[in-house]
């Protein structure tokens, strides 16, 4: 009897496991949604709730297709951030995790019509830099340090503004931006 228990315990642990790390597709938000426009925090401790914010945040950006995301588009005020550039074929497939990231140097600049997923259908065309080097912590605690160039460059870059408040149509100005905004509306109505 006590043996059937056993087993009864160990499965029923398992299943609770399970359910536990089914990854979630959480919901992403949209410009101009005021978190989107806020530094984000340092993370303190690299916990279980922040390996499954990662794993739902990597689950949230396969489902729309994108190849990075950054914490506070599904509104988690944390320097955290996911690359994904596999489905790309303008780069070798990368995957990436990164906290805390910070930027050593940057260098050339590059042109790239660029999507952000808190901005569905918009495109819009941006200078970047071509070379960027910068340390980040990986999911183990570990600080790592990175040189990317061309588009997995261009990601991270993106993905930085976002942890620091900054999107996209902040780096462009004058009649470039008035007309992304106006392109934006429309396509917002259009989703209503
Ligand atoms: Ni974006």
């Amino acid at each position: 009897m006590s043996h059937q228990c056993c087993n009864l315990y160990v499965d029923l642990k398992s299943h609770i496991q399970r359910i536990n790390f089914i990854p979630m597709v959480r919901e992403i938000l949209r410009f101009p949604h005021p978190i989107l426009k806020k530094p984000t925090k340092k993370v303190d401790v690299i916990d279980r709730e922040i390996r499954e914010l990662v794993r739902d945040m990597f689950e949230t950006m396969y489902h729309s297709e994108g190849v990075g995301l950054a914490a506070n588009q599904i509104g988690v005020d944390l320097q955290v951030m996911v690359i994904d550039t596999t489905p790309r074929k303008e780069s070798p497939p990368l995957k990436l995790v990164l906290i805390n990231p910070e930027v050593i140097h940057s260098e050339g600049s590059l042109n790239y019509k660029e999507g952000c997923l808190s901005f569905p259908g918009l495109v819009v065309e941006v200078e970047r830099n071509s070379k960027i080097q910068f340390k980040a912590l990986d999911l183990e605690g570990e600080e790592r340090t990175y040189e990317l160039e061309g588009f997995p460059a261009i990601v991270f870059q993106h993905e930085m503004d976002h942890l620091m408040g900054i999107t996209f149509l902040d780096r462009i100005k004058g009649l470039k931006k008035r007309l992304a905004l106006e392109r934006y509306a429309k396509l917002q109505k259009q989703r209503v």
